[in-house]
Protein backbone atom coordinates (compact mmCIF):
# COMPACT_ATOMS: atom_id res chain seq x y z
CA UNK A 1 0.00 0.00 0.00
CA UNK A 2 1.62 3.69 -1.26
CA UNK A 3 2.05 6.16 1.60
CA UNK A 4 -0.19 9.36 2.01
CA UNK A 5 1.66 12.06 0.41
CA UNK A 6 2.35 14.74 2.56
CA UNK A 7 1.89 18.42 2.01
CA UNK A 8 3.84 21.60 3.59
CA UNK A 9 5.12 25.02 2.83
CA UNK A 10 9.08 25.99 3.15
CA UNK A 11 9.25 29.81 3.34
CA UNK A 12 13.15 31.83 3.25
CA UNK A 13 13.62 35.53 4.86
CA UNK A 14 13.00 37.23 1.41
CA UNK A 15 8.87 35.37 1.69
CA UNK A 16 9.69 33.00 -1.17
CA UNK A 17 7.67 30.18 -0.66
CA UNK A 18 7.33 26.72 -1.80
CA UNK A 19 4.95 24.04 -1.59
CA UNK A 20 6.34 20.77 -1.27
CA UNK A 21 4.79 17.38 -1.38
CA UNK A 22 6.27 13.72 -0.43
CA UNK A 23 6.11 10.74 1.81
CA UNK A 24 6.60 10.12 5.34
CA UNK A 25 10.30 8.85 5.41
CA UNK A 26 11.84 10.89 2.65
CA UNK A 27 15.07 13.22 3.37
CA UNK A 28 13.54 16.72 4.40
CA UNK A 29 16.10 18.51 1.85
CA UNK A 30 15.55 16.28 -0.89
CA UNK A 31 11.89 16.63 -1.12
CA UNK A 32 12.23 20.19 -1.18
CA UNK A 33 14.88 20.19 -3.51
CA UNK A 34 12.24 18.66 -5.97
CA UNK A 35 9.51 21.37 -5.47
CA UNK A 36 12.28 23.89 -6.06
CA UNK A 37 13.71 24.60 -2.94
CA UNK A 38 17.12 26.31 -3.32
CA UNK A 39 18.68 24.26 -0.45
CA UNK A 40 22.75 25.29 -1.30
CA UNK A 41 23.99 21.67 -0.78
CA UNK A 42 27.37 22.99 -0.11
CA UNK A 43 28.60 19.43 1.31
CA UNK A 44 26.81 17.41 -0.59
CA UNK A 45 24.13 16.67 2.76
CA UNK A 46 26.77 15.74 5.20
CA UNK A 47 26.05 17.77 8.28
CA UNK A 48 28.79 19.95 7.50
CA UNK A 49 27.98 23.27 6.10
CA UNK A 50 24.40 24.38 7.59
CA UNK A 51 23.13 25.95 4.29
CA UNK A 52 20.72 23.77 5.16
CA UNK A 53 19.49 24.87 8.09
CA UNK A 54 15.77 25.27 9.02
CA UNK A 55 13.44 26.22 11.74
CA UNK A 56 10.55 23.70 12.29
CA UNK A 57 7.53 24.67 14.06
CA UNK A 58 6.65 23.40 17.26
CA UNK A 59 4.04 21.14 16.47
CA UNK A 60 6.83 18.76 14.27
CA UNK A 61 9.57 19.47 17.33
CA UNK A 62 6.67 18.04 19.81
CA UNK A 63 5.39 15.05 18.58
CA UNK A 64 6.04 11.76 19.03
CA UNK A 65 7.47 10.70 15.69
CA UNK A 66 10.06 13.00 15.95
CA UNK A 67 13.81 12.32 16.21
CA UNK A 68 16.24 14.39 17.69
CA UNK A 69 19.59 15.55 16.00
CA UNK A 70 22.89 13.19 16.37
CA UNK A 71 25.50 14.33 17.51
CA UNK A 72 27.18 14.98 14.09
CA UNK A 73 24.51 17.42 13.38
CA UNK A 74 24.53 18.97 16.81
CA UNK A 75 28.11 19.98 16.24
CA UNK A 76 27.41 20.86 12.80
CA UNK A 77 24.56 23.29 14.34
CA UNK A 78 26.89 25.19 16.94
CA UNK A 79 29.20 26.53 14.30
CA UNK A 80 25.55 27.69 12.33
CA UNK A 81 24.25 31.15 12.84
CA UNK A 82 20.90 31.92 14.28
CA UNK A 83 20.25 28.58 15.61
CA UNK A 84 17.17 28.06 17.93
CA UNK A 85 15.82 25.31 19.50
CA UNK A 86 13.62 25.19 16.63
CA UNK A 87 16.96 24.25 14.36
CA UNK A 88 17.55 21.08 12.70
CA UNK A 89 19.65 20.64 8.65
CA UNK A 90 17.32 19.67 6.50
CA UNK A 91 19.46 16.89 4.90
CA UNK A 92 19.27 14.69 8.49
CA UNK A 93 15.51 15.08 8.76
CA UNK A 94 13.33 12.83 7.22
CA UNK A 95 9.61 13.93 6.69
CA UNK A 96 7.48 13.18 8.92
CA UNK A 97 3.34 13.04 9.16
CA UNK A 98 3.25 16.18 11.98
CA UNK A 99 4.95 18.12 8.65
CA UNK A 100 1.10 18.20 6.74
CA UNK A 101 -0.40 21.76 6.33
CA UNK A 102 2.78 23.40 8.34
CA UNK A 103 5.73 25.68 7.38
CA UNK A 104 9.40 25.27 7.76
CA UNK A 105 11.42 28.35 7.94
CA UNK A 106 14.51 28.05 5.53
CA UNK A 107 17.48 29.73 7.31
CA UNK A 108 20.82 28.36 5.35
CA UNK A 109 20.29 29.01 1.68
CA UNK A 110 22.28 31.92 -0.19
CA UNK A 111 20.94 33.65 -2.88
S1 LIG B 1 23.56 20.18 3.08
FE1 LIG B 1 25.32 20.65 4.25
S2 LIG B 1 24.61 20.47 6.29
FE2 LIG B 1 22.88 19.92 5.12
Amino acid sequence: MASANLHFTVVDSNQNSWEVEAEPGDNLMKAGIKAGVPYEVACGGNAECCTCHVYLPKIVIESAEFVKPDDAERDALDWASGTSPESRLACQMKVTASMEGQVIKLVGARK
